[in-house]
C-alpha cells in the first residue's frame, strides 16, 4: 500500500466565542492544511500492530491506535491491521500533527477494507478522537466551528507560502484553554470577515488567534520566537492553534527558505511550507 501523507494545519484565524457546559469552548476558525506532513502506512495484518519512529509517540494511546480500535471495534473489518507511523510534524505544536494523523488512519481504514462509511460515521469517530480531527477529513482551506465538528470548506485561495517556527518546547492545548481569560472571548467577526475574504477570491491574510496572548504568558521563549519571525515576514505573523507555533506569511519560496534557514540559525525549530488544497491533500 502507497505511504499516506497526514499534513498539518496552521489557523488563519480562531476566535473563541465562549466556554460550554462540558468545559470545551466554542470556536470560530479558518483552517488551512500545509505541505508538511507526516508518512502513514496502513497494511491488512492478522495481528494488529503499530510502530511509530519517535519512541514517545510508539505507545497504545497515540491516537493512530485509537483511530483504529474505533473502526475495529465499530465496524468488524474482515482482518486487523498493522500501521506505521514516520512523525515529521512536531508534538503539541498546534499544528495538528496527531489529529491529522488519527483522521488519515480513518479514511485508510475505510479504504483498506472497502467500507465505504458515509461522511456522517467518519465525523463522529474524527469528533470522538479529538476536536481538531474532523477538519483532517475534509482539508484545504475550511471555516471550523463548534467545538471544531462543523466544517464547511472554503474555495482554494491562491498558493501561498509560510514559515513555521518554534521553540524547542511544546504547549499543551488544555493549559492554554484554561488559562484562557474570558475578555479574550469575541463574536467571531474577523474570523468570518477572513472567511468572507477567501469566498471572494482575494489573496490569504491573517485574522486573529484568540488564544495568543495566553500561550505567550505560559510560554515567553514562544513570544521571542513569534517576534523573530513577524520582523523577517514584515509584521505578517500569527500563533498556530495554542501554539507554541507560530506562522509568518512569505512573498514566496526563496523568501520564506531564507527566513527559515536565519529562525534555525538562532535556535528555533523552523520550516518553510505552501498551502495545500484539499485535491492536493487526498491526492
Ligand atoms: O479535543 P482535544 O482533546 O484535542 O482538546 C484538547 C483540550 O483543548 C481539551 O481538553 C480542552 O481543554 C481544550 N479545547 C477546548 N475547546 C475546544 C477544543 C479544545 O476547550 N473547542
Amino acid at each position: 500500500m502507497p505511504v499516506r501523507h497526514a499534513h498539518a494545519k496552521i489557523n488563519l484565524s480562531l476566535e473563541v466565542l465562549g466556554r460550554r457546559e462540558d468545559g470545551y469552548h466554542d470556536l470560530i476558525s479558518v483552517m488551512q492544511t500545509v505541505s508538511l506532513a507526516d508518512e502513514l502506512c496502513v497494511e491488512t495484518s492478522v495481528d494488529f500492530n503499530f510502530h511509530c519512529n519517535v519512541a514517545a509517540l510508539d505507545t497504545r494511546h497515540n491516537l493512530v491506535v485509537r483511530a483504529a480500535e474505533h473502526v475495529l471495534a465499530s465496524h468488524h473489518p474482515p482482518t486487523s491491521c498493522s500501521l506505521t507511523l514516520v512523525k515529521h510534524i512536531p508534538d503539541a505544536a498546534g499544528l495538528g500533527g496527531g489529529s491529522s494523523d488519527a483522521a488519515e488512519t480513518l479514511m485508510a481504514l475505510d479504504q483498506l477494507w472497502s467500507l465505504r462509511l458515509p461522511d456522517e460515521s467518519l465525523v463522529a469517530h474524527a469528533a470522538d478522537l479529538g476536536s481538531d480531527v474532523p477538519f483532517f477529513l475534509t482539508g484545504g482551506t475550511a471555516v471550523v466551528e463548534g467545538r471544531g465538528e462543523r466544517v464547511v470548506p472554503l474555495p482554494d485561495p491562491p498558493l501561498a507560502w509560510y514559515v513555521l517556527a518554534k521553540p524547542m518546547v511544546g504547549l499543551s492545548t488544555a493549559r492554554v484553554f484554561r488559562a484562557l481569560p474570558r475578555e479574550e472571548h469575541s463574536r467571531g467577526d474577523l474570523t468570518r470577515s477572513l472567511a468572507d475574504s477567501i469566498q471572494a477570491h482575494r489573496p490569504v491574510a491573517f485574522g486573529t488567534n484568540a488564544l495568543q496572548e495566553t500561550a505567550f504568558s505560559l510560554c515567553p521563549e514562544a513570544r521571542a520566537c513569534h517576534n523573530a519571525l513577524r520582523e523577517l515576514a514584515n509584521g505578517e505573523a500569527i500563533l498556530s492553534g495554542s501554539g507554541p507555533t507560530s506562522v509568518g506569511l512569505f512573498g514566496g519560496r526563496e523568501s520564506a527558505a531564507m527566513a527559515a534557514e536565519l529562525l534555525r540559525g538562532r535556535g528555533y525549530w523552523a520550516v518553510y511550507v505552501h498551502s495545500v488544497t484539499r485535491g492536493e491533500q487526498t491526492a
